[in-house]
């Protein structure tokens, strides 16, 4: 969106503004005014002409222009209807020196997940990767990913289902007592720097929002199946708000992690490239680490793969 669209879009906010109040106000020509508000009807911003003039009468279109229109958080959007994956564009505009972008796709074709698996990412879900450029430590970026999955399982939460987090950043449906759950989304964070600085991290956000859960691997679940269809843009805006507030203030990522934990007290199994740990997890440290109390006594799990018992 360029910036006399966005004047446009503010001076319409407030009602009906007719074509020459607004080319004069924003000092251009009538011309130049219809070109824009034809490139925001393309956009999917439905603007009707009537008798008092221009008239912003809904947006529900998912583009990139509607998502970042009314977003509380300083991202630009770039959206694709369909894209490999969006963590390799995030990564592509990494390398062109972009930040403070989201790159959101309606399908993703090449979908990526945790642990070189393949990541199934149909059309109607929100498949959306942030890249930022933070003044952290490579030793923080894991609170980074913890962000995103307490801003994706409160977003969910809103659309009124039942989200919770499994260590370290799925997100999931509890189904049963018994730390049996059904997942809705999970994080793939890349990220490049040096041992002191990170240099830009792409946090890859994947949930399963309008997608029948049978057209997904076993075990999946979505937002439609447990609650209804959501409109993706408030949706999307609600989880990079929430994203970008949690990573402004990474002290409180992991109090309200815990909080949205369906991992804690349950018998987990680690599964690390060192060895398997079991035990019950009983605590995460302040930097995202899983502590696990183990025959043996307690142990501190950073990374790997976790299995309810
Ligand atoms: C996982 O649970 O294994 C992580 C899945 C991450 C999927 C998201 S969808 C948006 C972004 N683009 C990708 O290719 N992967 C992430």
């Amino acid at each position: 969106m360029n910036e006399t669209q966005r004047s446009i879009l503010e001076a319409l906010a407030d009602g009906p503004v007719s074509g020459p109040e607004l080319a004069e106000s924003l000092d251009v020509s009538r011309a130049a005014i219809w070109k824009q508000i034809d490139g925001l009807r393309d956009a999917g911003f439905e603007i009707e002409s009537g008798p008092t003039g221009y008239e912003l009468v809904d947006v529900t279109a998912y583009t990139g222009p509607t998502v970042e229109y009314g977003l509380e958080a300083p991202f630009s959007v770039e959206y694709h209807d369909s894209i490999g994956s969006t963590n390799a564009r995030a990564r592509e505009l990494a390398t062109e020196g972009e930040a403070d972008v989201a790159v959101l796709a309606d399908e993703q074709t090449g979908g990526r997940g945790r642990l070189e698996r393949a990541w199934s990412a149909p059309s109607g879900g929100v498949w959306v990767s942030v890249l930022t450029r933070p003044e952290i430590t490579p030793a923080q970026a894991p609170l980074y990913t913890l962000a995103a999955s307490v801003a994706m399982a409160r977003a969910i939460r809103e659309a009124g289902v039942d989200a919770r987090i499994k260590w370290p950043n799925d997100v999931v449906i509890p189904v049963g007592e018994d730390g049996d759950y059904r997942k809705l989304a999970g994080i793939l964070t890349e990220m490049e720097g040096e041992t002191d600085r990170v240099e830009w991290i792409a946090v890859g956000m994947g949930i399963n929002a309008n997608i029948d859960a049978d057209s997904l691997p076993e075990g999946a679940t979505t937002i439609r199946d447990e609650a209804g269809d959501v409109d993706r843009r408030l949706f999307v805006q609600r989880v990079l708000e929430e994203f970008d507030a949690y990573r402004n203030a990474l002290e409180s990522v992991v109090p309200a992690w815990r909080d949205l934990a369906l991992t804690l007290g349950q018998r987990v199994r680690i599964d690390r490239t060192a060895g398997d740990i079991v035990g019950e997890a009983v605590d995460v440290t302040d930097a995202g680490a899983l502590v696990v109390a183990t025959e043996d006594g307690e142990q501190t799990v950073s990374a790997g793969d976790c299995e309810h018992l």
